[in-house]
C-alpha cells in the first residue's frame, strides 16, 4: 500500500521542518543470519552505521534537522557538548566542514579513564583531524551545567562578530533530532513492505532518547504497530521511560499528531547497563565478539554493543520468542571501538 509514496507522503508534516541532507538518503537493511541463527531468530540490522559523513551513525540523520534551523538563523558556527569519546561531537565536526563552518565541541569527562587511547584516539582524533575548535567540561552529569558553558562561548563567538548556532540537548530545549528518527522509521517500514520482510521487533538504543523516541514516533504515525525495544545505554529503566516519554510527545507535537504514544508504546530494558554508561561488562563483551565473528559487523561498547546485548538478554529470556523476526537499527559508533581497545582487550 506504502510502496510507492515518497516519505514525505507517508509523514506530511515532516515537511514543516528543514533539513540539510549530509548522509546517503536511505541505508540498507542486511540480513544477520549466521549470528541469527546462532541466537535462534531471524535478525536484520538497518546500516545507519554506513549512512556516508565521516564514519556515519545516527547523529547524521539528527544533525540534518539540527542543522536545519542554523541554516535559517544564517549561522556560520556551531557548538555542541557531549563525552569525550561523543559521536555526536565528531559528527557534528564533519556536519560543519560539509556546510563551510567552524564548530566548537566542548568534551565533558563522563567517563573518568587516563587511558591514553581513550583520551586521545577514536572520536577524539577525528575532531581534531576534522579541524574542530575543542574545550574541555569537567562535570559529566551536568545536562544543564554543560550547556550554560555552550552558551557563554556562543557570546564570546558573538562578540567577535560570528554567528554562533548552539546545538543544546538537555530536556528543556526542543528535540529537532528525533525528525531525523520519524524519517528513519518511514524508510524502514517503505523497506520491509517492499520486500514482503516485516520484522516483529525493533531493537534501538536509548541514551538522549532521540534515536528510539523518533522511531516510535515515526512508526505509530504511519500507523505501524510493531514492539519497539529500547536499551538502555546511560540511564535507568524508570527515568529512561519518563524521558521518551516527553520525548515523544514533544515530538508528537512537532509534527501535530499529539496523543500519538501510549505508555504501552513504550519498552525499555535496563539488565545490560551495569556497570554504568561507557563500561564494559561481559553481556557488552560477548556481543561485540560474536557480531564481529559471526557477520564482520563492528560494534562499540557504548552504544550498538550494549544495544546488541540488550537483545540478545531479550532472546534469552523469551522477551523476544525464538524465531522472531528482530531489526537490530545499527547506529554507528564505529571510531570508538579504537578508543576503547584496551578495555575490551583487557575485560575479562
Ligand atoms: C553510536 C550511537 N548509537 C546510539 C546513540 C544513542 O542515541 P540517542 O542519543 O539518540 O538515544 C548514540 C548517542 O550518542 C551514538 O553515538
Amino acid at each position: 500500500m506504502h510502496m510507492n509514496k515518497k516519505l514525505e507522503d507517508l509523514i506530511p508534516e515532516l515537511q514543516q521542518h528543514r533539513r540539510v541532507i549530509l548522509g546517503h538518503e536511505l541505508t540498507p537493511i542486511d540480513p544477520l543470519p549466521r549470528l541469527g541463527q546462532d541466537l535462534g531468530i531471524d535478525l536484520w540490522a538497518k546500516r545507519d552505521d554506513c549512512n556516508g559523513l565521516a564514519f556515519g551513525g545516527n547523529k547524521v540523520r539528527q544533525l540534518e534537522y539540527y542543522l536545519g534551523p542554523g541554516m535559517d538563523m544564517n549561522a556560520d558556527t556551531v557548538l555542541i557538548t557531549g563525552a569525550l569519546q561523543s559521536n555526536f561531537v565528531r559528527l557534528t565536526a564533519a556536519a560543519a566542514v560539509k556546510l563551510g563552518w567552524q564548530a566548537h565541541v566542548q568534551l565533558e569527562e563522563r567517563v573518568p579513564s587516563n587511558d591514553q587511547l581513550y583520551r586521545k584516539s577514536g572520536n577524539v582524533f577525528l575532531n581534531n583531524l576534522l579541524g574542530a575548535e575543542i574545550s574541555y567540561f569537567p562535570e559529566g552529569e551536568d545536562e544543564a551545567g554543560a550547556d550554560r558553558a555552550l552558551d557563554k562561548r556562543a557570546e564570546e563567538l558573538k562578540n567577535q562578530g560570528r554567528h554562533p548556532y548552539v546545538i543544546h540537548l538537555g530536556l528543556g530545549s526542543l528535540p529537532y533530532g528525533g525528525l531525523g528518527y520519524i524519517r528513519a522509521a518511514a524508510e524502514a517500514y517503505r523497506q520491509v513492505i517492499a520486500s514482503d520482510n516485516k520484522p516483529d521487533y525493533v531493537v534501538i538504543p536509548s541514551g538522549s532518547g532521540l534515536t528510539h523516541a523518533g522511531f516510535l514516533v515515526g512508526a505509530r504515525a504511519i500507523g505501524w504497530d510493531i514492539p519497539i525495544i529500547g536499551i538502555c545505554v546511560r540511564r535507568d529503566q524508570k527515568s529512561q521511560t519518563d524521558r521518551i516519554r516527553q520525548r515523544s510527545n514533544e515530538l508528537t507535537d512537532m509534527i501535530s499528531r499529539t496523543g500519538l504514544i501510549t505508555d504501552q508504546d513504550i519498552i525499555i530494558s535496563d539488565k545490560t547497563l551495569a556497570p554504568g554508561y561507557g563500561k564494559m561488562n561481559q553481556q557488552v563483551k560477548e556481543a561485540i565478539e560474536k557480531t564481529a565473528q559471526l557477520e564482520a559487523i563492528l560494534l562499540d561498547p557504548v552504544y550498538t554493543a550494549r544495544t546488541m546485548a540488550g537483545l540478545i538478554d531479550q532472546v534469552r529470556t523469551n522477551a523476544i520468542p525464538k524465531g522472531a523476526k528482530v531489526l537490530f537499527i545499527h547506529t554507528g559508533g564505529n571510531p570508538a571501538i579504537f578508543a576503547y581497545q584496551n578495555a575490551i582487550e583487557s575485560f575479562s
